[in-house]
């Protein structure tokens, strides 16, 4: 298999954590005799400082050329002050709108081995395996109107939620195919007791699922659901939701699997598919090789199954990370206490590296007798 992946390593942690997932795509690749390229490009607040812009237009003609995009984080305090459309995040909106993804997967499951690292208590977050499917290019952040504008000497600002109701359409479909797959049941999440988006959502979710008559349909406002998220996770399958509200659920839910850092994501649906840890630049612990390279990594796995259609590999990583966790290592951000043993981010790497060679190893012994 020939893959052209580019990467985006971004800002604070992402390099960091990028580094290592290529690094177990890379053994994926010479146990499988598989030929991964990987060409790193400049984006986000790096971008700007190297160009001036936080998409150069070579990176973006590079993901546009590649089989999948694999990106770190994007976001820098140093641009804090900047407006929005200069701001590194921009960068990252537009590859977004460019690649054309409107679908982001970002699941979440509870770790047995994870259990002391959540703050919740085993018996609430154990068994716990939901699936956001976030519709990612509509809704306040891209809606336009938008700005700042001065008005009888007052600031005012201006965003606007919009969604038509083909842009909800495609992404339900991706949730109740999902579901299919899944244990079937979608929970829709909005807040149509205010919101005329929220009300088109409902209508048009609950249409789309008369096509799929074996799926549970539920719908949640999500006031409530930011609730039963963390006070009974296991009543979730996949909940399929708009922009910000998903952005907002999916960080709330990572308390579920114990640590930002563990979660990944997929970005479905447009030209070229977009795999990224959920969380952020995390400025806070950038450059100390202590961010947990978890999520990325699981991004790197989700680009397997879903680009390259390798799911046996995708799940070899998955596997080696849960042995990794079994065996005790730990980033800070997972250590509790005493248990386990403290690892740095490349330490992290390599150590799910040496697992899927080992486990690659295992699978050819076993197909050898
Ligand atoms: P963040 O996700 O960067 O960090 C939130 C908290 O989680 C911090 O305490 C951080 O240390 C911790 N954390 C995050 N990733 C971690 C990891 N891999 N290992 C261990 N701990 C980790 O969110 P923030 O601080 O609100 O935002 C920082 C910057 O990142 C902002 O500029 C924001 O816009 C940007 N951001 C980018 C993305 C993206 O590129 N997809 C996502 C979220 C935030
Ligand atoms: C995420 C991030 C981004 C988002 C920001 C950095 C634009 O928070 O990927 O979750 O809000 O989508
Ligand atoms: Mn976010």
């Amino acid at each position: 298999m020939n893959l052209n992946i580019v990467v985006l390593p971004g800002d604070g942690v992402g390099p960091e954590v990028t580094e290592q997932a290529v690094r177990v795509l890379r053994e994926i690749a010479s146990t499988h005799g598989h030929n991964f390229h990987f060409e790193e490009q400049s984006a986000g607040g790096e971008a700007i400082k190297q160009t001036g812009s936080a998409l150069p237009r070579a990176t973006l003609d590079a993901c546009l050329a590649a089989d999948a995009v694999l990106l770190g984080a994007i976001g820098s305090p140093e641009f804090d002050h900047l407006p929005s459309a200069q701001k590194p995040e921009a960068g990252l909106l537009l590859l977004r709108r460019t690649l054309g993804g409107f679908a982001n997967l970002r699941p979440v499951s509870f770790h047995k081995a994870l259990a002391s690292a959540s703050p919740l208590r085993e018996e609430v977050a154990e068994g716990a395996d939901i699936l956001f499917v976030r519709e990612l290019l509509g809704g306040l952040y891209f809606g336009e109107p938008r700005g700042i504008t001065s008005q009888n000497g007052s600031w005012v600002a201006l965003n606007t939620m919009r969604y038509s109701a083909s842009e909800i359409e495609r992404v339900a479909r991706v949730a109740f195919e999902a579901a299919m797959k899944r244990r079937r049941k979608v929970t829709s999440v909005d807040k149509a007791n205010v919101l005329e988006t929220s009300q088109l959502w409902r209508q048009t979710v609950s249409s789309v699922a008369q096509e799929y008559p074996q799926v549970e349909l539920d719908h949640l406002y999500v006031d409530a659901a930011a609730m039963h998220i963390i006070t009974n996770p296991r009543r979730f399958d996949v909940i399929l939701t708009e922009n910000l509200f998903g952005d907002i659920l999916s960080d709330e839910a990572a308390v579920i699997a114990g640590s930002l850092g563990m979660l990944s994501s997929a970005t479905v649906g447009g030209v070229v598919d977009l795999y990224e840890p959920v969380h952020g630049s995390a400025p806070d612990i950038a450059g100390k090789g202590i961010a947990n390279p978890l999520g990325a990594i699981a991004s790197a796995a989700m680009l397997l199954r879903h680009t390259a259609h390798l799911d046996n590999q995708a799940a070899e990583i998955e596997a080696a990370i849960q042995e990794v966790l079994d065996a005790g290592y730990r980033t800070p951000d997972i250590a509790r206490g005493t248990d386990g043993q403290l690892v740095s981010t490349a330490e992290m790497g390599r150590l799910v590296t040496d697992a899927v060679a080992e486990i690659a190893d295992m699978r050819h012994a076993y197909h050898a007798v």
